[in-house]
């Protein structure tokens, strides 16, 4: 089975891209189905998720090819609406097609998506604003069908801002016949990212970077180039690894805005973040430990940093009580992470690391894509050679990170 061999303890210096964000080109590729025309994203992340979405785009019928960074989307011949389950099931992205075909279409027929196993993760805000915006929604066996030839405005209220049902909601909204107000939708960046791409289809969206958006439905849309915003998680991501095994890292392209409780908590912990020509973090891997991390919608400290910032206070002096407050299954890294020697308690939907003095290298095995980033960090902070298994969750939503690592100094590389 593959893993990545990782022989840690050194520190990192150099300087690396950060990739488009895999959580803004998803939504992005969906928004294409919308409007049959020709697109160009640059900034396109070269990650199995985004593989995934350009098989889906597909087998609908879109020409989509890439060069470099750079995918070019034709969708003036997209005329199929269901989607294979075997798609659906590589990832939870594949549910924002939904809102996109029924717009395009008036149908849509496809089965509960895949991805990360966080806990329950149900799809009833998808389908309930679907239904509200017009659409018949039937639930047979695995297979869910949408129908809704005219899709009517109206007021969508979310009980929390989830982040999915957000965007198909206002992807859904854009081919509304009236306009549509979404109370509550949540924030992220990624989200503006894709109410950027769709305004520069054409789309008259108000509200942008608040829990209320105001979408005039039925704009003439047309073909529009994008580029995709950086990913703030996996700026996270380096800057963890950074902070835990010491050195000086600049990562390119970094907007530190998107990222700001995460920059926080690192120079709390004892790093120096510079933030000017994307971000320098400075750190001797000597952390101290912070106390409270509570994860929250955006702007609050992200849960897809969670992972990688407590594989960064494994060894920092002192206590950090992590409270998940947004998934209630996303503590699945932590029995991995002891392998190392690392002192975890968990109870409930809290996790408390003591710092240790020193880790000890393992054989982990990672299930789902932020953990398996944890197990890096943890592995690369760690005297003597780490295996780490399980590669295809780190392959959905990291663009090359043996390359990048190793061009900072990391020794690492992928085995049989
Ligand atoms: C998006 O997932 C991201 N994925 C996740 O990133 C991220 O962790 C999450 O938002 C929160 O920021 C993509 O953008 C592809 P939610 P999503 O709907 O849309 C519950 C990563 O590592 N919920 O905001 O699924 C749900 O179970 C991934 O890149 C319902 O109950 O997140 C969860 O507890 C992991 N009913 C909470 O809401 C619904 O209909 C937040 O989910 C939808 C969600």
């Amino acid at each position: 089975m593959e893993a990545l061999v990782i022989n840690g303890g050194m520190p990192l210096h150099g300087s690396v891209p950060i990739s488009g964000a895999k959580n803004a080109v998803l939504p992005i590729l969906a928004a294409t189905v919308l409007h049959g025309g020709k697109y160009v994203l640059c900034n396109c992340p070269d990650i199995a998720d985004v593989r995934t979405a350009v098989e889906i785009l597909q087998t609908l019928g879109a020409q989509v090819t890439r060069v470099g960074d750079v995918l070019s989307v034709d969708t003036r011949d997209l005329c199929g609406y269901m989607i294979p389950g075997r798609l659906m099931l590589q990832m939870r992205a594949s549910v924002l097609f939904l809102g996109p075909l029924l717009a395009r279409h008036g149908r849509a027929v496809l089965t509960l998506p895949g991805g990360c196993p966080l806990g329950h993760r149900p799809i009833d805000l998808h389908l309930q604003t679907m239904s509200q915006l017009g659409a018949a929604v039937t639930l047979v066996e695995e297979q869910i069908r949408c129908h809704g030839p005219v899709l009517h405005g109206g007021t969508v209220c979310f009980p929390f801002p989830s982040v999915g049902a957000t965007e198909n909601a206002i992807m859904a909204a854009v081919a509304c016949h009236g306009s549509v107000t979404i109370h509550n939708a949540a924030k992220e960046p990624e989200i503006c990212d894709l109410a950027a791409f769709l305004q520069a289809m054409g789309a008259e969206i108000k509200g942008v970077g608040t829990h209320t958006l105001y979408i005039t439905g039925g704009m003439p849309l047309h073909d529009a180039d994008y580029t995709i915003m950086p990913d703030r998680i996996e700026t996270a991501t380096y800057l963890c690894a950074a902070a835990a095994c010491g050195g000086e890292v600049t990562l390119q392209g970094a907007h530190s805005d998107h990222l700001i409780p995460v920059i926080q908590t690192l120079r709390q912990a004892g790093c120096t973040i510079e933030e000017q020509d994307g971000i320098t973090i400075r750190s001797d891997a000597v952390l101290t430990s912070v106390e409270e991390i509570e994860t929250a919608p955006y702007p609050g400290f992200p849960t897809d940093a969670q992972a990688p910032v407590m594989a960064a206070l494994l060894r920092a002096r002192g206590k950090t009580r992590f409270s998940e407050t947004v998934f209630e299954q996303r503590f699945a890294h932590v029995p991995q992470l002891r392998r190392f020697g690392a002192d975890i308690r968990l109870s409930g939907a809290a996790a408390v690391v003591s710092g240790v003095e020193t880790l000890v290298p393992a054989r982990t095995e990672a299930c789902d894509l932020r953990a398996a980033a944890a197990l890096v960090i943890a592995a690369l902070q760690t005297q003597g050679e780490s295996r780490i298994f399980g590669l295809k969750h780190l392959d959905r939503g990291y663009d090359n990170p043996e390359r990048k690592l190793s061009s900072l100094g990391a020794s690492i590389r992928r085995a049989q």
